[in-house]
């Protein structure tokens, strides 16, 4: 396999002229036809500005959640909007294409200037993209004559238009975007600087299995909070009530326990309730009620995680996951008092990464911005994916230029 290439490792005359397909990933939050949550579409934004500065016609193709065919509350029309603003203030227009197949769009390519944008509709609105067919490959590779990954995010997908499509193009390049999640997430997966502390919660354990293999060799401290931590607490033989347990992952947590008991800490006390809605809740040491759920962590458990934060020195901390039902106001000062322990060990120049799922969610709802962090993943599996040493499609076939 050969070398990644960067957008940079070419000429600006390269891109004048060129049309570019950029596999971006706009799976964002849309509420009431507005985007709503728009980091994803702001970290795409020097790929797209740079190819477009330098005179190539930039076309666009994302995904947006999951639909079961033309469903056009997953259009990406919203996203449209919110990009011509983004852009306005660069003078680039954009443009968006009713359909990302077909003569018309074909059509609107074809007519594109240098420097021009265009967003095609959302990708699964055809189910070949998921299928990686060979006929929607083609259809959307005739559209270019370079194509760019700038969707690391979604790169562990073998899709069409995250890897089929690539086999097309003599130039495959990774974007911005991209080539910074590498260098951050491979540094994190390879040599972390010590000492290196995971901060884990949320739920899915089957998801973090993989990097968790990876990562807890090479931990010093990983504190264990949220939804994870019930599976891990039943495993050492304390009562979790009725907290979400991952049964079939028992003998996993309990060899992981066994292997790593000098460096796991789980909570020590849990705020407790009957159900989600429930206003009343309990705050109870060690063993959960047989009728109670355990909804975060309780404040000595928040004590000791930030205490544990705090003391990383110059180190590393990957964070991955709430440490509670942070949706919940009640429910979210574990959480909050983690995000703010990140963003003070940032400022006190420790490398901290947050990643996977809900995370950044997670951080925004506790005020903390994403400057105060070293680097913010923009991806959910895929980062947890990479992290574990797995296949990435999308990165894997930009080595076979
Ligand atoms: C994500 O949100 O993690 C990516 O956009 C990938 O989406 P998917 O899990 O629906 O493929």
């Amino acid at each position: 396999m050969g070398q990644i290439k960067f957008i940079t490792d070419f000429e600006d005359k390269f891109y004048l002229n060129k049309k570019i397909f950029v596999r971006v990933d706009f799976n964002v939050k849309v509420q009431d036809n507005r985007v709503s949550e728009d980091f994803r579409i702001r970290s795409a934004i020097p790929t797209i500005e740079y190819l477009s500065k330098r005179g190539a016609r930039v076309i666009l193709g994302s995904h947006l959640d999951r639909p079961k065919g033309r469903d056009y509350r997953y259009s990406l029309r919203p996203v449209s909007l919110k990009l011509e603003e983004i852009l306005s203030s660069f003078n680039t227009k954009v443009k968006f294409a009713e359909d990302c197949a077909g003569t018309d769009t074909k059509r609107m390519v074809d007519s594109m200037e240098n420097g021009e944008v265009l967003l095609l509709e959302n990708l699964r609105f055809y189910p070949e993209e998921e299928k990686n067919d060979l006929q929607f490959c083609q259809a959307l590779a005739s559209y270019a004559d370079v194509y760019v990954n700038d969707a690391f995010s979604t790169s562990h997908r073998k899709h069409s238009s995250t890897y089929g499509v690539a086999k097309f193009f003599d130039t495959r390049i990774a974007g911005f975007n991209l080539a910074q999640e590498l260098q951050y997430l491979s540094l994190l997966r390879e040599k972390p600087a010590n000492p290196f502390t995971l901060v884990i919660g949320g739920v899915k354990i089957k998801d973090k299995i993989g990097a968790l293999d990876h990562l807890l060799p090479k931990a010093d401290k990983v504190l264990i909070g949220g939804a994870a931590s019930y599976t891990f607490l039943k495993a050492k033989g304390h009562s979790v009530g009725q907290s979400i347990i991952e049964e079939d992952y028992l003998p996993w947590v309990t060899k992981a326990l066994q292997d790593h008991s000098d460096k796991i800490i789980l909570p020590l006390d849990h705020k407790v309730a009957t159900s989600e809605n429930s206003d009343h809740y309990q705050v109870v040491q060690s063993e959960i009620p047989k009728d109670m759920r355990g909804f975060d962590i309780g404040d000595k458990t928040i004590q000791k995680f930030s205490y544990e934060i705090h003391n990383n020195g110059l180190g590393t901390i990957f964070w991955n996951g709430p440490m509670g039902y942070f949706e919940k106001e009640v429910f979210s000062n574990g959480t909050k008092s983690v995000a703010v322990s990140m963003a003070l060990a940032f400022w006190r120049g420790v490398k901290t990464l947050i990643g996977g799922g809900d995370t950044l969610e997670a951080m925004k709802v506790s005020g903390v911005s994403e400057k105060e962090v070293t680097h913010v993943s923009t991806g959910g599996g895929a980062t947890l994916r990479f992290l574990a040493g797995d296949e990435m499609p999308g990165i894997d076939i930009l080595k076979s230029n």
